[in-house]
Formats: structure tokens, C-alpha cells, sequence
């Protein structure tokens, strides 16, 4: 799936017709992933099960040995034209949402299924549906619960 992704985008940087698309499109139909060669992917990412159910917007930046689990989201946000940054040695869940004009800071880790809306600073562990930081949540809880 990765090479076929990378043989697209080095045709479209040629400008070369019709063929990166098609490439696109196979890798479409073979494993169910939207990858389109527009996105800038770093170097070393692993996409699980071959991307399986995953969509990236093409303005998508995704750094270097990120970890992407199967069917993640990393899309826009309607009235929002900017798209996601992803930072490199970012690790993000299976089924996790990452949508609109955010940054996921390096070494991050993003939960799986959360739903970020908002920037992740480097290091940091987000989960939950609009994802927070694992740390925050921990301090926020009443006190007399346990963590
Ligand atoms: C985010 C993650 C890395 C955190 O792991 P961890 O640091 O070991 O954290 P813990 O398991 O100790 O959980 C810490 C807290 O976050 C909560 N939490 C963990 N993952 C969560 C998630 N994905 N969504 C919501 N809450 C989550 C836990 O319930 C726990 O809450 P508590 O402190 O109130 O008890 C891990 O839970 C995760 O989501 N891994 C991704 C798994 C995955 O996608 N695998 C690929 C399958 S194909």
C-alpha cells in the first residue's frame, strides 16, 4: 500500500497525468485506505493492516515514524480550510478522529476512537470524545475517586 502511495506522489511531483490518480484508486479498492499522493507523508510511518478503513485529507502532513492504527480519520472540518499537522514519532489509535486546522505535537500519543478537535502538545497522551490530555483528566477528577 506505502509503495503504492509513494510511486503516486513521485509521478504527480513529475507531473505526470492520470497515473497518480490511478494508483489512488487501487489503493482504494485493494485495502480500503484514502491516501492521496498530494499528502506529505514523512519517512518510516506504519499505516496498521495496510491503512485498512483509514482516510487522509490530501493537504494532510503526516511527520516521520508515526504509527497509524486501522481506520483513523485525519480529515477537515467544515468552515475550516487549514487541515491537520501531525508531528513526527506521533502514535494514534485505532478508530481515533483527528479533524481541522490542528497540530499533533511530536511524540504525542492519540487514543484510540478520541476525537481531537484541538492542538496535542509534544509528549502528551490524549483521550476521549473531544480527546484531552490523560494528565488533565487524572487532576480534574473529584476528589475521593480514585485513578
Ligand atoms: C491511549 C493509550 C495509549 C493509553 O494507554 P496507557 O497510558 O497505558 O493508559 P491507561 O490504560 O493506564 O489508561 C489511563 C486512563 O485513560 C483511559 N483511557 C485509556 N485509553 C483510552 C481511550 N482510548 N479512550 C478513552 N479513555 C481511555 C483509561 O480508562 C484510564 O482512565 P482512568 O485513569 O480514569 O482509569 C491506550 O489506551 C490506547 O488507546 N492505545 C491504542 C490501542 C490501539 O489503537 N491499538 C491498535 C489496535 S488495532
Amino acid at each position: 500500500m506505502l509503495q503504492i502511495y509513494r510511486l503516486s506522489a513521485l509521478l504527480r511531483r513529475y507531473g505526470i497525468p492520470l497515473l497518480p490518480r490511478f494508483l489512488y484508486l487501487i489503493n482504494r479498492i485493494l485495502f480500503s485506505v484514502v491516501l492521496p499522493p498530494t499528502v506529505k507523508l514523512g519517512r518510516n510511518v506504519t499505516f496498521a493492516y495496510q491503512g485498512l478503513a483509514t482516510v487522509v485529507h490530501a493537504r494532510a502532513v503526516i511527520g516521520s515514524n508515526c504509527y497509524i492504527g486501522p481506520n483513523v480519520i485525519i480529515g477537515g472540518r467544515s468552515g475550516q480550510h487549514a487541515v491537520p499537522e501531525i508531528g513526527d514519532d506521533v502514535f494514534i489509535g485505532a478508530g481515533a478522529r483527528i479533524l481541522g486546522p490542528v497540530k499533533i505535537g511530536k511524540g504525542a500519543t492519540v487514543g484510540a476512537a478520541s476525537l481531537v478537535l484541538e492542538d496535542v502538545i509534544a509528549g502528551s497522551t490524549v483521550v476521549g470524545a473531544p480527546a484531552r490530555s490523560i494528565e488533565n483528566a487524572r487532576k480534574e477528577a473529584p476528589s475521593g475517586v480514585s485513578s
